[in-house]
């Protein structure tokens, strides 16, 4: 994926005061169904992440895959595909977290049909560890949005054995960026240490914020926008 051409296009629809502070209507539940593609669907993404994600899925070229981590009930996966061309997409739980909000593969599977994205998805049950190989993602990931575990070994993880599968230009989108008592979440800490070390040119895009933890008024626990090329 065109990364000059995601920021253009992220300029375009995210004013800076967007991107960077709380927009107050998006505090009010009512409001904020108005921005939401799925607002059936429990998920664990605010209305600026769910059009991040489609914006970015949107770009990519024919041929380049998506890729989700942490897919839950499927809201930020739903989101990701409203309305846009398609394009191959990969998805991937293992329905270890959050047993107490249904998390399970029919719930999954009944949102995405409930979408018509049934077709759309080529869906993987098991650690992502063991999707992130080409026996199972066998096309050029240009679009990969991490949502799984955020524990260091697991984010490191996450961008290391993703690597071989990305096209030449990716972008890779990881959540819970922010570090804070609330989550516990090492993904910037992680992610950073597996760029430093890799041998491609990775860089990152931008670093959009929260307040805490499930803020729907802003990044829902901040997100980091990364970018890795093959040269
Ligand atoms: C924060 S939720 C994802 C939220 C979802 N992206 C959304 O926006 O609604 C994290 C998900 O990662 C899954 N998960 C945790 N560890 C995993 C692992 N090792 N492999 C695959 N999925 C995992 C959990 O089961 C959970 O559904």
């Amino acid at each position: 994926m065109n990364h000059a051409l995601f920021l253009e296009r992220f300029q375009q629809r995210f004013s800076p005061a967007v991107a960077s502070q709380p927009s107050p209507a998006l505090e009010d539940p009512e409001l904020r169904r108005l921005f939401d593609p799925c607002p059936e669907v429990q998920g664990m993404s605010s209305p600026k992440k769910l059009r991040l994600l489609n914006l970015a899925y949107g770009l990519l070229p024919p041929g380049e895959a998506w890729l989700e981590i942490g897919t839950f009930h499927g809201k930020s996966l739903i989101a990701t595909l409203a309305g846009q061309p398609a394009r191959p997409c990969y998805a991937c739980d293992d329905f270890s977290q959050f047993g107490d909000h249904g998390n399970t593969l029919a719930t999954l599977r009944a949102n995405l049909a409930a979408h018509q994205l049934a077709d759309r998805v080529n869906f993987f049950h098991g650690d992502f560890r063991r999707c992130l190989t080409e026996q199972h993602v066998y096309h050029p990931v240009g679009g990969y949005f991490f949502d799984g575990p955020h524990d260091y070994a697991s984010q490191y993880d996450a961008l290391r054995l993703v690597e071989p599968l990305l096209a030449d230009e990716a972008l890779v989108i990881v959540d819970d960026w922010r570090r804070a008592d609330d989550s516990g979440s090492e993904a910037k800490a992680a992610s950073e240490d597996w760029m430093a070390r890799s041998t491609r040119r990775w860089r990152t895009l931008m670093e959009l914020p929260a307040r805490y933890n499930g803020d729907q008024a802003m990044w829902w626990n901040g997100l980091g926008v990364l970018w890795c090329s093959k040269s």
